[in-house]
């Protein structure tokens, strides 16, 4: 039902410099694989076959990421390592159609978003962040594809964030809680924790039906130049109802220092090949 993904990657990831200076934050491996590849598994692994990326020409290692290298899987292959091919050229990848478009500016995620209008069409769509990483059983895209199935209208994930850090999100206030997902009666962008009207913050992973992009083009530019993604949902439940899902499962905000060496290490201490000792380094560090 949900075929086409939005994935915005054209930020200056500015928490990381000086290592996004040449290497785009979403190419920052966790262990040994790059944050925007966890992303676009999570998308081809509920059905999405439309992978769209919102890019800047800085960013040329994403496209060539999910390009086939061919080259290097024959060099590999010719000298006995054919187990590496599936890492290289993952299988999954081949019947995905990946699109690269620029956001010439900067101006925020709805922004980047709006470009993606023409390939979208008349179709509901997923939005996801790279940055920030689930895991969980059952992945946070499919807990929002079913309440999507169920609603037919825009649903977004959310979790919990305590009142310190309320203010980096944008805050639902919810309404009506029907059988596992939450009606929105507003959001709001970044509020104070005293103006948050919950503890509910969204995260990165969204579910759209395309009336967004009507709601985006009349959206205005905020106090810091951007089009705020939060700011046209709010346009848009005064027209159509829209869900939140509480995300079942563990989050790491890895835009943030702290979040992307929370997930490192917390991935490692489940990755096999290396858990036993990356626990002996943990006892002996601490
Ligand atoms: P962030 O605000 O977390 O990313 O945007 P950033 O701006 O790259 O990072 P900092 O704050 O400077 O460290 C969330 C997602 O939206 C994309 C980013 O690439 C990231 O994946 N984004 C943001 C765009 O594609 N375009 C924008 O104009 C802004």
């Amino acid at each position: 039902m949900i075929k086409k993904a939005v994935l915005p990657v054209a930020g200056f990831g500015t928490r990381f410099l000086p290592a996004s200076k040449a290497i785009p934050k979403e190419m920052l491996p966790i262990i040994d694989k790059p944050l925007v590849q966890y992303a676009v598994e999570e998308a081809i692994n509920n059905g999405i076959n439309e992978i769209i990326f919102i890019t800047s020409p800085e960013k040329y290692s994403i496209k060539k990421h999910f390009k086939k290298n061919k080259e290097l899987e024959l060099k590999l292959n010719k000298s006995g390592k054919m187990g590496l091919a599936g890492k290289l050229n993952p299988e999954k990848f081949n019947k995905v159609k990946f699109y690269y478009i620029n956001q010439e500016q900067q101006n925020g995620l709805g922004h980047a978003i709006l470009h993606a209008e023409r390939i979208i069409g008349k179709n509901p769509f997923a939005i996801l962040l790279p940055d920030d990483l689930f895991i969980s059983t059952k992945s946070c895209l499919e807990q929002l594809i079913e309440v999507y199935s169920k609603e037919k209208s825009s649903v977004i994930a959310v979790n919990e964030i305590d009142d310190e850090n309320i203010h980096k999100y944008g805050v639902i206030s919810p309404g009506n809680n029907i059988s596992g997902s939450i009606e929105i009666d507003d959001i709001i962008e970044k509020p104070s924790s005293e103006e948050a009207p919950s503890n509910l913050a969204v995260c990165g992973r969204y579910i759209l039906n395309y009336s967004i992009f009507k709601h985006l083009k009349s959206t205005e530019f905020d106090k810091s130049g951007e089009i705020q993604l939060t700011d046209a949902i709010r346009s848009l439940l005064k027209e159509e109802k829209a869900f939140a899902k509480i995300y079942d499962g563990e989050k790491f905000d890895c835009g943030s220092k702290d979040g992307f060496v929370h997930a490192t290490i917390a991935l490692a201490l489940r990755d096999e090949s290396i858990s036993e000792n990356i626990k002996k380094i943990i006892k002996d560090l601490v």
